[in-house]
């Protein structure tokens, strides 16, 4: 699947745009600050109907507007087509998702209709910034390609949401642990999806790693918020291994006034071999170019993810990612595009006019100006 087009209504700086693309995809060329993110983040509206960049959506209709609409059409080579849309209404905060012109019962349900990946700068933070960017990732990930994980999601952050209401009002413990069975429940379910996921790919992501770095591998592990639950592998290990952990911290929970332990304190740990043969913190020690590295290897297993549930190649959306890589790693992350997403669509944006070969110079090159693609 591909997309063939997109049509945005006063979304960010884009006032009407309407874009017919080939199936191999684009190149966008423009200066900062034109809306060469927006254009990618309007596409990427469309898989997960919220903005990549975490703004809320208030912030993309277009300033002094109250309604923004994004919509787009994907087509496979046999020529079936289906539209996506969504519409942000600010005055009621409505938004309103349609698949072939049918609302789905729950949004949930419309999640992952493009089947793209989004490559941006700002996943560096993945690797820099603090847990709760990793805890968003993962999440995404999996409720991209796991039914049921949405669900247990928000069960589970409803049922801390009351159980965490009641620990800071200080009520009594009998009180607190009448949401324990859900908690554990819902949590268990999330905490060994996640586990689970990063199981199954730490050896992609190490190859990954040391492909785009040409070096030596880099590690990513599930790091749980109790050592009960990091021990535990089965989703039924898990549970128990969650209660036992709560009943453990009910004291201290008491006391802060909040639920310590549980998916919602769990993290994702990037690290590389140290001189010294342990492992070292790639969010504490590693370079810029190092955290970079593990942010593109992450992507591309997430690409792969997506690649397995859609079985099909993902639409790779790069923002500008090779600005701060050097030649080398970005060559080798052109050739893992090349090999991995063999015929799959590729919609990149640059503020130079690009000095790396991709897709043989297929990609047609657009430019982009205060809201405007110039394409053709
Ligand atoms: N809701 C909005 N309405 C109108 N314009 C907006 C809105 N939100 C952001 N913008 C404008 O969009 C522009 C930024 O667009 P964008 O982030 O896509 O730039 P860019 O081309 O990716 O630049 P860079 O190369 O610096 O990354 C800014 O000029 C900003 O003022
Ligand atoms: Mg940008």
């Amino acid at each position: 699947m591909f997309l063939s087009r997109l049509h945005l209504r006063n979304y960010r700086n884009f006032a009407e745009q309407v874009l017919e693309l080939p199936a191999q995809g684009a190149a966008i060329v423009g200066d900062n600050g034109q809306g060469k993110t927006n254009l990618l983040e309007a596409v990427y509206y469309l898989e997960i109907f919220r903005s990549f960049r975490g703004a809320p959506d208030e912030q993309l209709v277009r300033f002094g507007e109250d309604v923004f609409r994004v919509e787009g059409r994907l087509e496979d080579d046999e020529g079936r087509s289906r539209s996506v849309s969504a519409a942000f209404d600010r005055r009621g905060r409505k938004k309103k998702v349609a698949v072939n012109s049918a609302e789905p019962e729950r949004l949930g349900d419309a999640l992952g209709q493009v089947g793209a990946v989004i490559f941006s700068p700002s996943d560096v933070e993945l690797v820099s910034g603090g847990p709760g960017g990793r805890r968003r990732f993962l999440d995404i990930v999996l409720s991209l390609a796991e039914p049921g994980y949405l669900h247990a999601l928000q069960r589970y952050r409803q049922t801390l949401f009351q159980r965490n209401t009641l620990l800071r009002k200080n009520s009594p413990r009998a009180m607190v642990e009448l949401w324990d069975a859900g908690l554990v429940a819902a949590g268990s379910r999330v905490a060994a999806a996640r586990a689970a996921w990063v199981r199954e790919h730490a050896n992609s992501f190490a190859e990954h790693y040391a492909r785009v770095a040409g070096g030596h591998p880099g590690h990513m592990t599930y790091a749980s918020s109790a050592p009960e639950l990091g021990e535990a592998a089965t989703p039924a290990d898990i549970a128990a291994a969650f209660a036992q952990a709560l009943a453990k911290n009910a004291d201290r929970e008491q006391r802060r006034g909040m639920t310590l332990v549980g998916p919602h304190r769990d993290d994702l740990r990037f690290t590389i071999g140290g001189v010294d043969g342990g492992a070292l913190e790639l969010r504490t020690y590693g370079s810029g170019g190092q955290q970079r590295t593990a942010a593109i290897a992450l992507r591309m297993v997430e690409a792969e993810t997506i690649h397995a549930v859609r079985g099909r190649e993902p639409i790779i959306l790069l923002d500008d990612v090779f600005a701060e890589l050097d030649p080398g790693r970005s060559q080798r992350i052109v050739d893992w595009i090349e090999n991995e997403d063999g015929g799959g669509q590729v919609i990149l944006t640059s503020p130079k006019p690009t000095d790396f070969e991709l897709r043989g110079q297929l990609l047609p090159r657009w430019g982009i100006r205060d809201g405007v693609v110039l394409a053709g």
